[in-house]
């Protein structure tokens, strides 16, 4: 029985292969795609939500939502994934249509359609969509099965701020709603995701694939690592959000700690950092698995095998 799974997205490069890879794994039943403010503005990121499933040749249907954090303005990152947000290759506009529902009634609605425990949530960008479904509907928070997102750091320290990882700086006040909420959290930080480096090798493996797929995985990846080369001096570009799917089709890839972890949400210095209690010094409540290492070779061979699918 394929896992059913919501991915909450702000494409974004990451975020396209992780929706490429969750959509040629079997294993998963990709409910629908939502699109929160991000990386680029909403009305970017739910077109590029639709560009990638017309990409991978399917029908999941895609809605829009948050167009800007809880309380603050919206903060992106076209310095990272380009004007488009989908930098590096030219794509056709969707065909695939929106739909008309705002992505916090579908989140809200399909939760309650469903038994309990049957659906995980795959946030890849500001947890703003999530955070106001709980906030709307908090009956549906017991019938989550598990919450994987990518966000956070602790020892990597931060990517968008020293202190803090883009994800979570956006939209500070939705983490902390989101990791104090009680339901089941695995978190991708950069501690793991800055692990997960592609290489050259890899990606011309992906444009040898000689399809669509494989032409825009390598494009897009040139154009994301530039970013990170430049500023880590690391061969190779972080693909965080794959990570996030990777965890629901081999956990064993990752390795990380059940620990306590708390959103600052008030000093300006640290807004959004991760308060990560890796060695339990708090006392408090564990409330997330907080990962912080991954099997690079296996993480590649798998992203390979399946993207090689569409
Ligand atoms: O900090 C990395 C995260 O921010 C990734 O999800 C990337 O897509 C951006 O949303
Ligand atoms: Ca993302």
């Amino acid at each position: 029985m394929p896992r059913k799974i919501i991915i909450d997205t702000d494409p974004g490069q990451d975020d396209a292969v992780a929706i490429l890879l969750a959509l040629a794994s079997p294993e998963l039943e990709v409910l629908s795609l939502t699109a929160v403010a991000g990386n680029v503005p909403l009305a970017l990121t739910q077109k590029n939500a639709r560009i990638i499933v017309d990409l991978a040749g399917r029908q999941t249907p895609v809605y829009a939502g948050c167009d800007r954090p809880l309380t603050r303005p919206l903060v992106t990152a076209e310095h990272v994934h380009g004007k488009t947000g989908l930098d590096g290759i030219p794509l056709p506009d969707p065909t695939h249509p929106l739909q008309p529902q705002h992505a916090v009634d579908h989140i809200i609605d399909t939760l309650r359609a469903h038994p309990a425990g049957t659906i995980t949530l795959c946030p890849l960008g500001p947890l703003t969509n999530i955070a106001t479904a709980f906030t709307r509907a908090p009956d549906i928070v017991p019938k989550v099965a598990e919450i994987v997102l990518m966000g956070g750091g602790y020892f990597e320290g931060g990517n968008i701020t020293p202190a803090a990882e883009f994800n979570i700086y956006v939209d500070p006040e939705a983490a902390d709603i989101v990791f104090k909420s009680g339901a089941p959290l695995v978190v991708m930080p950069l501690d793991v995701t800055h692990k997960a480096l592609t290489s050259r090798p890899w990606v011309e493996g992906m444009r040898a694939l000689g399809t669509p797929v494989g032409q825009a995985v390598a494009s897009w990846t040139d154009f994301f690592e530039r970013f990170d080369t430049a500023k880590y001096g690391s061969e190779g570009a972080p693909l965080h959000d794959p990570c996030v799917i990777a965890y629901l089709l081999q956990p064993a890839l990752f390795t990380g700690r059940h620990i306590n972890v708390e959103i600052e949400t008030g000093s300006e210095l640290t807004l959004g950092m991760t308060v990560a209690d890796w060695w339990h010094v708090t006392g408090r409540e564990p409330n997330a698995m907080f990962m912080g290492g991954v099997d690079r070779e296996g993480f590649y061979r798998l992203l390979t095998e399946r993207l090689g699918r569409l």
